[in-house]
């Protein structure tokens, strides 16, 4: 059975640093889901700790997410043991220590408490469908050490966003923008203040009711794991030839971006989105050692989808993450109509027929 910890009283965590002493010794168990994104305009290259070298904006996600949980047990000393799945998972086991290692002071907690921690998580989405989950894994991971945090203290007030997205920044850059609904600015701008490096601001309040209303279709085009980690793609944009021009490229594109999410201009959307995605790859095609997660298919996917919105005048865009998969980007208003156009003219250039349909989360 699982305890839930209540302090004897608040200010005795308020009083001694760390706020939470392990004297206490009673079992916690906290969980939190958070959900995976895409960017618009994408981070590609950064500096110092974990530091954009240019602004970025994505949507979050509601289908595609991880749910974490984690059991502060007393009785368990074993430092700490992750789950995924149901099953060890000695490559990310290595991730959370490493990051925790670098942390840990960071969390307002006595360090003995990462001697019991039970860490187990699952991801909504299958593990063979190519989709990144570093963003939704490392933000449900740091939410849920904040819940502990707090649960630790028996403080029951919500987490601070702008904490956890700094926290999850340090774990996966793109985490950062993974714990706000809706959409997300990661990087200072200065067409939206209080915009910073260090952590993402909500953009909830800044879009048109249009934006709120995006599908993201995930066309499967390859399930197979990436041959070249977004860690070794950023290490590669030092030195790059295209560097500097595509860091101002990027600052302009969140400028004209945040415009046309405020005006509700989805032409410009649609013009930013396709072109961030296609300089992302051109970005890897053009590196040293240059290389290509793009796959014939999906070339086939993008020239269907520019064809069907000469055809009908549907605003319908692609995005790409770092891999072969296609997000398809659309306003809910015309969902019957691409739904047919996925059926009838995507779908066949999908590994197995897979796509995962899914939209963007509202608070
Ligand atoms: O968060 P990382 O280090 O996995 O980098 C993510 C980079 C892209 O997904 C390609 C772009 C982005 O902004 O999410």
């Amino acid at each position: 059975m699982k305890i839930l910890f209540a302090a004897e009283n608040k200010t005795k965590c308020i009083i001694f640093a760390p706020l939470y002493s392990t004297m206490n010794r009673k079992a916690i168990f906290v969980t939190e889901k958070s959900s995976s994104n895409i960017a618009i305009v994408k981070y590609w290259g950064k500096h110092g700790d974990q530091l954009p070298n240019n602004p970025s904006v994505s949507f979050t996600l509601s289908n595609c997410f991880t749910e974490t949980s984690i059991e502060y047990d007393p009785d368990f000393n074993h430092g700490i043991s992750f789950l995924f799945e149901g099953v060890e998972s000695p490559k990310f086991k290595e991730k959370i220590d490493k990051y925790l290692e670098k942390h840990s002071g960071l969390f307002e907690f006595d360090t003995d408490v990462f001697s019991h921690l039970k860490i187990e998580s699952r991801n909504s989405f299958p593990h063979s469908s190519g989709i990144a989950s570093s963003a939704s894994s490392m933000s449900a991971l740091v939410l849920c050490l904040l819940k502990l945090e707090k649960a630790l203290c028996d403080d029951d007030s919500p987490v601070d966003l702008r904490r956890a997205s700094m926290l999850a920044r340090l774990a996966s850059g793109s985490a950062a923008r993974s714990v706000f609904p809706v959409m997300a600015l990661w990087g200072e701008t200065p067409c939206v203040s209080g915009s910073s490096d260090e952590y993402a601001v909500p953009l909830e309040n800044l879009v048109a009711p249009v934006f709120k209303t995006y599908h993201d279709t995930i066309l499967i085009v390859s399930n197979k794991e990436k041959n070249v980690s977004s860690r070794a793609g950023h290490a590669l944009m030092n030195g790059h030839p295209m560097a500097e021009s595509r860091y101002a490229t990027a600052r302009y594109n969140t400028q004209r971006l945040i415009g046309s999410l405020r005006d509700g201009d989805l032409s410009t959307f649609v013009e930013i989105a396709e072109s961030e995605a296609v300089q992302l790859h051109e970005l890897m095609a053009t590196s040293n050692p240059p290389y290509r997660l793009i796959e014939p298919n999906t070339l086939e996917i993008i020239d269907e989808i520019r064809d069907f919105r000469t055809r009908t005048g549907v605003p319908v865009c692609f995005s790409l993450d770092a891999g072969p998969n296609v997000h398809l980007l659309y306003p809910n208003e015309y969902n019957g109509l691409v739904c047919d156009f996925i059926e009838e003219s995507l779908k066949c250039y999908c590994f197995d027929n897979q796509y995962i349909s899914d939209f963007v989360k509202i608070s």
